[in-house]
């Protein structure tokens, strides 16, 4: 399966997430090869889109060249994107909001009704394409934390999607956690496993990723006492 990552910490390879994303990425691996490309958000050159809507009249080609060229090529030519970010104020990193602004070229202007909602009518093929949301975040608590990305993604990509967020997530880069953290990422290798061998994710086993590793508490009283 071709994988696009398009990794939206700014600390790179040092991201708390990447360490689940890579976790999901080598579960997927053990069931099936895979072809894997990261791509750092941070590192590209990739310009605001203006908002002229040109690319969504013209067939797809925007004002701006820069990196999104090879970007949406790729997207497209993938099986799998794979969205790897920090919540930042409830949201996703600014420089991988730039990148996901600029994905208007693959939709037209035209809009049509889905559900009780409307969206673009897509102007290239991706009906292929699976999304997979992986998100970290410093707070201990997932409700009325996660739900504000989690909707977002779901409204942009409304098909084949599935949502792993995960709690806690500096954990994951401090070596005295392992005895909760090495477990966790046991369970989400198994999860990138299931999900290339069924393309889904048992929904209890989703729910025990999702949850925060130790109790709320506990971590709030370590952080504090560092801050
Ligand atoms: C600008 C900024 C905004 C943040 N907003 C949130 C937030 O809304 N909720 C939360 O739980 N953590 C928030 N965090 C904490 C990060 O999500 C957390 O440190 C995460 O582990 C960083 O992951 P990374 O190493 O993959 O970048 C924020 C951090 C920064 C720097």
């Amino acid at each position: 399966m071709k994988i696009l990552v398009l990794n939206g910490s700014p600390k790179i390879e040092k991201s708390d997430t990447l360490h689940i994303t890579r976790a999901f990425l080598e579960g997927m691996s053990e069931a099936a090869p895979q072809d894997v490309h990261i791509i750092h958000a941070v590192d590209l050159h990739v310009e605001y889109c203006s908002g002229c809507f040109a690319c969504m009249r013209n067939g797809g080609t925007c004002v701006h060249d820069d990196d999104m060229k090879d970007i949406l090529g790729e997207i497209l030519e993938s099986d799998l994107l794979v969205l790897s970010f920090p919540l930042y104020c409830y949201g996703m990193p600014a420089p991988l909001k730039a990148v996901i602004d600029r994905i208007l070229p693959l939709s037209s202007m035209a809009m049509r009704k889905v559900g009780d909602r409307y969206a673009h009518v897509g102007q290239a093929d991706f009906s292929r394409l699976r999304y997979l949301m992986i998100c970290g975040c410093g707070f201990p608590n997932s409700r009325r934390n996660f739900e504000p990305a989690v909707m977002q993604f779901e409204l942009m990509f409304p098909q084949r999607r599935t949502a792993i967020t995960v709690p806690e997530s500096p954990m994951f880069n401090a070596p005295e956690a392992a005895a909760v953290t090495e477990p966790r990422l046991a369970l989400v290798r198994k999860a990138g496993r299931q999900y290339a061998e069924t393309g889904g994710i048992d929904a209890g086993l989703l729910a025990e990723i999702c949850s925060p590793m130790i109790p709320e508490e506990q971590y709030a009283a370590i952080v504090n006492r560092g801050a």
